[in-house]
C-alpha cells in the first residue's frame, strides 16, 4: 500500500538498545524484562506489571489467575476483536455478548445487569479503538455482583477513563503491543495489577508454571511458555519513553481527519475531546451513515485499497465469526447495534508519522468514492 493503514514506528533508540542486548548474555528473563515492566507499571500507576509474549497471553493469563473455570460466565463486548473473547473458551468459561453504546462503540453500561446470571463472575472490559469504557458505572456493577473486572486495554495503552489510567482500574488490565498498536516491541503484551497474588500467579504461568522459588525442572502449576524476550523488551522501554508524544501526534492525526470529514453528511466521526476521559488513538475510523450498505462499504474499501491506500474493516463482530455462530448458535440480528455498526465502519490509514498529505489523499479519495456509490 502506498499510504498504509498502521506503521510502527521504530527510531535509532530502539535499534541501539537491541543491538546492546543482543551484546549481552541476558537474552531473556533479565534485566530488560524487570525495566520494562518498571516502567510499565509506573506509567499506570500500577504496583505489578508482568511482561508477556502477546496481549492474548496476557489476558489468558488473567483468565487463569483469577481462577474462571468451566462453566463461569463472563460479560463482554461482541464489538472487539475476537481474543477478547476466545481467551474465556480457553478455560471453558462462557463469553457473555452485551450490546455495544451505538454513539461509543464500548459495552452499553445499562445493558450488563440484565445479563448478570448466578453463574456470571466476572465481565471482560474492552476499550475499543482506545476509547475508555465507563469505567465508573462497571466497577459499581462489578461491586454490587461480587464480579471481577479484566480490561482489556490491548487497543488503548494511555488512555484515561475519568483521571485513571484504563488497565490499573479493575482487578487486572493487559496492553498488547503488535506493530499496529500505538506503541511495539515487535510481539508482546503487558498485564498490570495491584494485586499480588494475580502477579505471582502470572509470572508463574508465564514461565511453564516455575514459581520463585521453583528449581528450573520444577513446576507447580500447568503453565505456558508466554515470556517476552529481553529483545523485544528493550523495544518496549524505548517506545514507552515517547509514549506521551507519540499518542499527541496521532491525536493531531485524528483532528485533523475529523477537520476534513466534518462537512460531510455521509460520515459519522469519532469524538475526540470526552467529558470524561481521554482516548489513545490506536485506529482512526469512521463510520457511514445509516443509507449505506454493508456491500457498498466493501466496495469502497476495495476501490481505496485499488488506489494504494490501506483500510481495514474494524470489526466483524465476534457472535458472526464462523467459528462461534457455529458452536453457540448465534445469528444476524442477535445483537444488531454491534451488527449495523461493523457493517458501516471503515479504519482509515493512522499511524505516528502520517503527514497532511497522506490525511488529505485518503480523505479526497474516500469522499470521492462515496458520491457514486449510489446510496444518494
Ligand atoms: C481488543 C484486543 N484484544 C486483544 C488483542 C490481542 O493482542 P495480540 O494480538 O497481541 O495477541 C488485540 C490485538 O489486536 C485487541 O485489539
Amino acid at each position: 500500500m502506498r499510504i498504509p493503514l498502521s506503521a510502527p514506528d521504530i527510531s535509532e533508540s530502539e535499534i541501539n538498545a537491541v543491538v546492546e542486548v543482543l551484546r549481552s548474555p541476558r537474552l531473556s528473563l533479565g534485566p530488560k524484562l524487570e525495566e520494562f515492566e518498571r516502567d510499565a507499571a509506573d506509567y499506570v500507576g500500577a504496583k505489578h506489571a508482568v511482561a508477556v509474549n502477546s496481549g492474548t497471553s496476557g489476558l489468558h493469563l488473567c483468565v487463569r489467575a483469577l481462577g474462571l473455570k468451566a462453566g463461569d460466565e463472563v460479560i463482554t463486548t461482541p464489538f472487539s476483536f475476537i481474543a477478547s473473547a476466545n481467551v474465556l473458551l480457553y478455560e471453558n468459561a462462557i463469553p457473555v455478548f452485551v450490546e455495544i453504546d451505538s454513539k461509543t462503540l464500548n459495552i452499553d453500561a445499562n445493558k450488563i445487569e440484565a445479563a448478570i446470571t448466578p453463574h456470571t463472575r466476572a465481565i471482560m472490559v474492552v476499550h475499543v479503538f482506545g476509547r475508555p469504557s465507563p469505567m465508573r458505572e462497571i466497577v459499581e456493577i462489578a461491586n454490587r455482583y461480587n464480579l471481577k473486572i479484566i480490561e482489556d486495554a490491548c487497543e488503548a495503552i494511555g488512555a484515561e477513563s475519568e483521571d485513571k489510567k484504563v488497565g490499573n482500574i479493575g482487578d487486572a488490565g493487559v496492553f498488547a503491543f503488535y506493530p499496529n498498536k500505538q506503541i511495539t516491541t515487535g510481539e508482546g503484551g503487558m498485564i498490570v495489577t495491584n494485586d499480588d497474588e494475580i502477579a505471582k500467579s502470572a509470572k508463574m504461568l508465564r514461565n511453564q508454571g516455575r514459581d520463585a522459588d521453583s528449581e528450573w525442572f520444577e513446576h507447580v502449576a500447568l503453565g505456558y511458555n508466554y515470556r517476552l524476550s529481553d529483545i523485544n523488551c528493550a523495544i518496549g522501554i524505548e517506545q514507552l519513553k515517547r509514549l506521551d508524544s507519540i499518542l499527541k501526534q496521532r491525536e493531531t492525526a485524528a483532528r485533523k481527519y475529523n477537520t476534513q470529514l466534518a462537512k460531510n453528511p455521509h460520515f459519522i466521526l469519532p469524538e475526540i475531546d470526552l467529558p470524561n476521559g481521554k482516548i489513545s488513538w490506536f485506529v482512526y475510523v469512521v463510520r457511514l451513515n445509516e443509507n449505506f450498505t454493508r456491500a457498498q462499504r466493501d466496495s469502497i474499501v476495495n476501490e481505496m485499497r485499488k488506489s494504494g491506500i490501506g483500510c481495514g474493516r474494524y470489526f466483524a463482530p465476534i457472535h458472526l465469526q464462523p467459528f462461534y455462530a457455529e458452536t453457540f448458535g448465534y445469528k444476524s440480528g442477535d445483537f444488531s447495534v454491534a451488527e449495523h455498526a461493523a457493517e458501516r465502519v471503515i479504519a482509515l490509514p493512522f499511524f505516528n508519522r502520517i503527514t497532511d498529505a497522506q490525511i488529505d489523499e485518503v480523505c479526497a479519495t474516500l469522499e470521492k468514492l462515496i458520491e457514486p456509490s449510489g446510496a444518494f
